[in-house]
């Protein structure tokens, strides 16, 4: 297939590119390089061999995207990741993210409609569960549009928005998929997380503690009810989670589908730093902290639909990740930048 990923510079997107480009798929790449980086594309071209187009646009311009679509024709698929994803920001600035998500989603599906591109692939999170009722989370588990932060709400109105085109089109084949904790990188060293910035997510963090960048991580609470009383969260390797994608366009049926894309497996943040300092060989300083407004104890998932329905599954563990984390993490201690 031909597949047109959007955000395809990012975090997510680059591993994505090389998973789809190995499963023996053609790539291009839109992106507004507002919070990724032309070089991660360029080095997905140097791992895989392949050359990935790439226009740089914002993903609600309906009319470059018809433009750079055509140019490539036919393009079977769109894989839709682009957007915005900072928690914090998106309370400060509710409609820059309403605006940037659900319109790049919306311009999307407009131009799939007029060029007869059927099927998609949507970047979820598992934030549209809000607070958990009950553990495991399967995709039956109730989500609501009552979330903490306009962020969540955007991926939980786009899930929504997908459901209606597939329920109003019936060649459309839409899939969400809800991601968990995206940890890692590629064990090539050359992709990874390159965040702007100081880190808000906890692997990030530790990386760039470990690497001497920040003095120590801030351990976000340890009075939860889980057994070392700090937050437990499924972290999935994002060379797992680019498979998923390509599960998920491969398998891809006509109507909406929803799946988990985790582990099913719980980590603390202790476990994870733990992990971490086995990985990198070296103590990772931490201080214990007030709990982070928010945040739940505990969330993960039971992926047993994608493997029943997509025939995948995780297969690395979170030492893998960090040892993943820490290649790349070391080699590039200023990620992109130090190109
Ligand atoms: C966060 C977002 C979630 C988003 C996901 C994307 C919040 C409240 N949630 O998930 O909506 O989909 O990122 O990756 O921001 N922690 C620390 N110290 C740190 C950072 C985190 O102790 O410096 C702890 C947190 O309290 C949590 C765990 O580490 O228990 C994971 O945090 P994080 O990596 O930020 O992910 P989530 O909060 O699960």
């Amino acid at each position: 297939m031909r597949v047109l990923l959007t955000g395809g510079a990012g975090y997510i997107g680059a591993h994505t590119a090389v998973a789809l480009v190995e499963a023996g798929h053609d790539v291009l790449v839109v992106d507004d390089l507002s919070n990724s980086s032309a070089e991660a594309v360029a080095r997905v071209e140097r791992i895989t061999g392949a050359t990935i187009p790439l226009l740089s646009a914002d993903a609600r311009d309906a009319d470059a995207l018809t433009a750079f679509v055509r140019e490539h024709a036919p393009v079977d698929a769109v894989i839709h990741l682009a957007g915005l994803k900072a928690v914090g920001e998106s309370v400060a600035e509710p409609l820059r993210y309403y605006d940037v998500n659900i319109g790049s989603s919306i311009a999307v599906l407009k131009v799939m409609a007029a060029e007869g591109i059927r099927t998609i692939v949507f970047s979820s999170s598992a934030t549209v569960y809000g607070e958990p009722e009950s553990l495991p989370l399967s995709e039956e588990s109730p989500t609501g549009i009552d979330l903490a932060n306009p962020y969540g709400k955007t991926k939980r109105m786009i899930e929504e928005i997908l459901k209606d085109a597939a329920a109003a089109d019936p060649h459309l084949r839409a899939v969400s998929l809800r991601y968990f904790n995206p940890v890692g990188a590629h064990d090539s060293g050359l992709i990874g997380e390159d965040p702007t910035g100081v880190p808000n997510n906890l692997m990030p963090y530790v990386a760039r503690v470990a690497v001497g960048a920040l003095e120590r991580v801030g351990v976000f609470g340890d009075d939860y009810d889980t057994p070392d009383g700090t937050g437990q969260r499924d972290y999935i390797h994002v060379v797992d989670l680019a498979a998923g994608h390509v599960a998920a366009l491969e398998h891809a049926r006509e109507g909406y589908e929803v799946y988990n894309l985790g582990t099913g497996t719980p980590v603390s943040v202790l476990e994870l730093i733990a992990a971490f300092e086995r990985a990198a060989g070296k103590e990772i300083p931490r201080e214990i902290l007030p709990r982070r407004a928010g945040d739940i104890a505990a969330s993960y998932c039971d992926p047993s639909k994608a493997q029943r329905e997509l025939g995948w599954r995780a297969t690395r563990t979170i030492d893998d990740a960090c040892r993943d984390s820490w290649n790349w993490q070391s080699n590039n201690p200023r990620g992109y930048a130090t190109a």
